[in-house]
């Protein structure tokens, strides 16, 4: 089981991931022709702009609003790429199938931000209750996708700490981790991809169409 999930599930989860990310960016590039539009709108100057405003902390007037909600996002974020990608457990695993590696955080710092994901997880999921207009906007489908991005960082965490069966536990951290990667082309987390583009169009018709700011 566990040369099953380190093996064949990683390369699985790899060409479903990154597959299913070439074939969302080819689609929406094609249907975009088909709206009058899209292309012709275009423009680099305030596309760069717009998306430049709402990757920088507090840039935007939303952000700034919503000043608690930012800097867990921000934070949330930052840590969803920093820990696995910088992991040893994962850098290990990485140089032995392919041979590159890299520098990695230390147990303690990476102990951390895995937990500040989860508790940043739990504050999404409050959010979604307390606020009304955000629980008006929320299905079923929310709380499954936040439970399928906090569920490798609460079994990794599981598994390093040699909570419950220590086999057990990681063969479950490695199927969730898969099932993360495979998930995001299909489900709403492919915001990852689309961000730039939805930011970069909003920014170029606000600008250089309407003459005004988004952010
Ligand atoms: C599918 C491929 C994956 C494999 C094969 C894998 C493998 C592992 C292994 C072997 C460990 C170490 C357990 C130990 O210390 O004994 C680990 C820990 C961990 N992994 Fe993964 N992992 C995968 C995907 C992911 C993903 C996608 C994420 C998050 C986005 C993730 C987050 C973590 C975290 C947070 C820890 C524990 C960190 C800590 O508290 O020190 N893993 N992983
Ligand atoms: C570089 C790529 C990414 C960008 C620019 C991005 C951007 C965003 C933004 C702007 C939000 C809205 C936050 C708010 O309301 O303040 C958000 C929420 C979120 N993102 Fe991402 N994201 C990226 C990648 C990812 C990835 C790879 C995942 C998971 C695999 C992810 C998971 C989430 C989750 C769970 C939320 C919160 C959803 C909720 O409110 O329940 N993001 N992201």
């Amino acid at each position: 089981m566990y040369s099953l999930v380190s093996g064949p599930l990683v390369w699985i989860a790899s060409i479903v991931f990154v597959g299913g990310m070439t074939y969302q960016l080819v689609n929406m590039l094609k249907s975009a022709k088909r709206d009058k539009v899209v292309y012709p709108y275009m423009s680099l100057k305030y596309g760069l702009r717009s998306l430049l405003h709402w990757l920088v902390p507090f840039a935007s007037r939303n952000m700034r609003e919503r000043y608690e909600t930012t800097i867990v996002t921000f934070a949330f974020h930052i840590c969803l790429f920093l820990v696995p990608i910088f992991l040893t457990a994962h850098v290990v695993m990485f140089a032995f199938a392919w041979g590159p590696k890299w520098g990695t955080l230390s147990e303690g710092v990476a102990d951390w931000l895995t937990v500040l994901v989860v508790l940043a997880a739990v504050f999404f999921l409050v959010r979604r209750w307390m606020l009304p207009e955000v629980r008006f906007v929320t299905s079923l489908s929310d709380y499954v996708l936040l439970a399928v991005v906090a569920a490798p960082f609460v079994t990794g965490f599981m598994a390093r700490h040699q909570w419950f069966d220590y086999e057990t536990m990681v063969i479950i951290h490695m199927v969730s981790g898969a099932v993360m990667l495979m998930a995001i082309p299909f489900t709403r987390l492919s915001h990852m991809l689309f961000f730039v583009f939805t930011r970069t169009y909003m920014g170029s018709e606000f600008g250089a169409v309407r003459n005004a700011r988004d952010w």
